[in-house]
């Protein structure tokens, strides 16, 4: 059974459709912990299902590195088999993206390598495009820019501000997400061998 660190920064409604899908006692996977750098409100969402939460605000430490030393130490107390970033809205420092990639995965409202960073979808309603899209990457230390382990596109359409367009990606986003963590569990997806055969 593959066990699941899920970091979050807001919402966590893609939290949320991951803890639905593992509440399935066929799905290869469960969630340890949820974790967040603020005092997040999907942290409501593990509540409800009597998982277990840590808070490491990011305001309390004087550097990233800091702030990324406890989240680190806070994961070795759970030693989950993957982590995986939905809605976490923080860069995390070098050290500990080395300390566990590949086994640190991420989604992002956009299609990647189109549109990184903390604003995709606004970036893609401003830049004007007729579609955009959903990925799951392995987190490495650039911007949303590690190995695709799964990306799909969405369109954007007339009248389409930030909300809508993130709404009609967050699906996606769901989805994926779930499949990958699936295939991950069932060894059908080997971040390893993904991430060694990424170009440098
Ligand atoms: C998701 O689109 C995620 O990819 C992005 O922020 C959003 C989080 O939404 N980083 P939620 O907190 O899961 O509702």
């Amino acid at each position: 059974m593959l066990t699941v660190a899920v970091l979050i920064s807001g919402t966590g409604s893609n939290l949320r459709a991951l803890l639905d899908a593992v509440a399935d006692p066929e799905f290869p996977a469960r969630i340890v912990v949820v974790g967040a750098d603020r005092e997040a409100e999907g942290f409501a969402h593990a509540e409800d299902y009597g998982i277990p939460t840590f808070m490491v605000p990011f305001a309390r430490f004087a550097t990233r590195e800091e702030w990324g030393s406890e989240l680190a130490e806070q994961l070795d107390v759970w030693q989950p088999d993957l982590v995986v970033l939905s809605g976490l809205m923080r860069l995390l420092p070098a050290d500990l993206v080395d300390a566990w990639s590949p086994r640190i995965i991420n989604t992002h409202p956009a299609y990647l390598p189109e549109f990184p960073g903390a604003h995709g979808v606004r970036d893609a309603l401003s830049a004007g495009v007729v579609q955009t899209g959903a990925s799951v990457i392995i987190v490495d230390n650039g911007v949303d820019s590690g190995p695709i382990l799964a990306q799909e596109r969405v369109p954007v359409l007339p009248g389409d501000d930030e909300h809508a367009l993130h709404e009609r990606i967050k699906p996606v986003e769901r989805r994926l997400l779930i499949d990958v963590v699936r295939r991950v569990a069932t060894g059908d997806l080997d971040l390893a061998a993904v991430s060694a055969s990424a170009p440098l």
